[in-house]
């Protein structure tokens, strides 16, 4: 339960939102403040693999990809009324919670080159077009995946099932980089026309050819314009989705905490 502090008369009130009224000397809720140990802890995330890490600091390194804290941007959660003066107040700091609500799916990316194949989670897959049908993805210029995508213009994308195999997937190609890991060989796994594995769970794959003049490099990533080749739906199950996974991750981290 939130605790609120009058102001005026350091009454204490216990609830969601301030009192409408003070009991004891009557101002009203624009008077109260919340307590500081009963702020809820911030929230910081790494914008190379979305890792959300809770604290008044963003951790020295992420524990998902390795990066430092200043890949972590803060998410300011507060949920705001609509009117012109919070509008008026909104920076690209506040923006980064608005960005996490968009939801997507999560999907494995591999490619190959020089006869070796490597693959990673992503989760910055969208269809731009249909017919033709083209697609959009995505990735950090220090992962593999990427050196290989740029080197060989083609790709395959595994969707992934909202089931633990979908997360063991995400856990097993976005925790770890091909850098230091062979990551395709321990796993069953069926090459694509182009060659590109599909992951052995996956509910759909499709594999595409990247358009050499729409890449765009736009910045810490680069971003993937490619025509579809082919691909295949191979299950009737629900794709897994960042939303499912943030809160599967969440329960985990509950239950150890409990412990
Ligand atoms: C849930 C999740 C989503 C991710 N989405 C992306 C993404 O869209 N683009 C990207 O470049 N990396 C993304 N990553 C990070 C890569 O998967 C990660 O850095 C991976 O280790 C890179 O592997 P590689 O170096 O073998 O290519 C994501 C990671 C996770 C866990």
């Amino acid at each position: 339960m939130r605790k609120w502090r009058c102001v005026i008369c350091d009454y204490i009130h216990e609830g969601d939102t301030p009192p409408e009224a003070c009991p004891i000397c009557g101002v009203g809720p624009e008077q109260f403040v919340l307590l500081a140990e009963e702020l809820p802890p911030k929230r910081w995330k790494c914008v190379i693999c979305d890792y959300v890490h809770e604290g008044n600091e963003p951790p020295a390194v992420c524990p998902i990809c390795g990066v430092g804290p200043e890949q972590f941007v803060l998410l300011e959660e507060t949920a705001t009324a609509l009117t012109a003066q919070t509008v008026a107040s909104a920076t690209p700091e506040t923006a980064e919670a608005a960005l996490s609500t968009i939801s997507c799916g999560l999907f494995v990316l591999t490619a190959c080159c020089e006869g070796r194949a490597n693959g990673q989670c992503v989760n910055t897959v969208f269809q731009l077009t249909s017919l033709p049908s083209k697609i959009a993805v995505c990735l950090h210029k220090q992962s593999l995946t990427h050196a290989f995508v740029q080197q060989c213009g083609a790709f395959t994308v595994s969707v992934l099932p909202r089931d633990d195999d979908g997360l063991a997937m995400v856990r097993h190609f976005g925790y770890q980089t091909g850098h230091k890991v062979e990551k395709c060989a321990c796993l069953e796994m069926v090459p694509a026309r182009n060659g590109c594995p599909i992951v052995k769970e996956a509910v759909s794959y499709f594999e595409a050819k990247v358009i050499p003049d729409k890449v765009v490099d736009v910045g810490s990533h680069t971003l993937f314009v490619a025509d579809v080749t082919g691909g295949r739906v191979l299950r009737q199950a629900p794709a897994l989705t960042y939303e499912y996974y943030q809160e599967r991750k969440a329960a985990e981290k509950k239950k150890e905490a409990g412990k």
